[in-house]
């Protein structure tokens, strides 16, 4: 039988195509923040792109997740047309019919996908065998990522016992969620998805080659992650930022949408088994570092973060 882990479909904002102006209810209106496509004209810096075979990746990624929170890799070793293909089941994904992928929508608190039909039950076949091939493939770049970001700060297979005998998480939880952002008439007006921060270990997104993802760089403001081919780009989720007693900050993040190009990205959200509770690491705790988080499971997580952040969180709109 297909395996698979959950796939989420999620509509950033309906596809206003058919409109001349943004109807006012979708009007984004934060007077603290700057305009979605605003940010700054000169971005002095951007986000790190590393090459994973470069000899030097271990410290440029320990590096970037302390400075950033997030970067690009590129020689990951998942190939540029398996990318190219489950971008376009993603596109396929997106123009089944309204009940079809109703089943996939995404629910209200669900990062994970606790509860949300498998696609094994509706999909064409030929999908899921590129779903199925694009998991593997990603499941295990998330493994070699999770060692490399933590080896820079010292930490070894023998430090994480979830890591399996082998070290290759084999039981890490993980969902794959497909962002669909239409384009949208007034772009300054509208956001596609709200700044937040993820609530995994690591996050790795696939996104088009249409820009839209920004990360917010202290001192600096909102600055575009601009796609690059092949490419796929790593944030630093919450867990991880627990897991290393806050050394590695979570990176705040936000989709902005386009006037006149239709965006697709697709996340593959990373977590550890839904058992195993997440806590600073002993080796990064000592007399002058206090442990800064107690233990929490994934999904205890997630529970406490809706109720303290419930506000930020409905303001991402899910349509079908
Ligand atoms: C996300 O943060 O889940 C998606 C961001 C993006 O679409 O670039
Ligand atoms: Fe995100």
């Amino acid at each position: 039988a297909f395996k698979s882990h959950p796939v989420h479909l999620h509509h950033k904002h309906p596809d206003f195509s058919s409109l001349q102006e943004l109807p006012d209810s979708y009007a984004w209106s934060q007077p603290d923040d700057h305009p979605p496509s605003g940010g700054p004209i000169f971005a002095s810096e951007s986000v790190p792109v590393i090459d994973l075979d470069d000899p030097n990746a271990l410290k440029l990624i320990g590096h970037a997740c302390k400075t950033w929170g997030v970067f690009q890799v590129t020689n990951h070793g998942i190939p540029t047309d398996l990318l190219d293909h489950i971008e376009s089941a993603g596109r396929t994904l997106f123009s089944l019919p309204v009940h079809q992928k109703l089943k996939a929508a995404r629910s209200p608190d669900g990062v994970s996908g606790y509860g949300v039909a498998r696609i094994s039950s509706f999909f064409p076949k030929l999908m899921c065998d590129v779903i199925e091939a694009y998991q593997t493939e990603v499941k295990r770049l998330a493994g070699r990522l999770m060692w490399l970001m933590l080896g820079s700060l010292g930490i070894s297979k023998a430090d994480i016992k979830w890591a399996g005998p082998k070290g290759n998480f084999k039981g890490a939880s993980a969902a794959l969620q497909i962002n669909s952002y239409p384009a949208c008439p007034d772009p300054d007006r509208a956001m596609g998805l709200a700044a937040h921060t993820d609530s995994t270990l690591l996050t790795i997104l696939y996104q088009n080659s249409t820009s839209g993802l920004q990360v917010l760089r202290e001192g600096t403001g909102w600055v575009t992650v601009p796609p690059v081919r092949g490419a796929l780009v790593v944030n630093v989720g919450d867990l991880l930022h627990i897991l290393s007693n806050g050394l590695y900050p979570s990176v705040l993040h936000r989709a902005v949408v386009n006037r006149t190009r239709h965006r697709l990205s697709i996340a593959y959200l990373y977590g550890p088994p839904s058992s195993v509770q997440i806590s600073p690491l002993p080796r990064l705790v000592g007399p002058g570092q206090p442990p800064l988080y107690r233990p929490i499971t994934w999904s205890e997580y997630l529970g406490t973060k809706a109720k303290h952040f419930n506000k930020a969180l409905s303001s991402v709109r899910v349509f079908s």
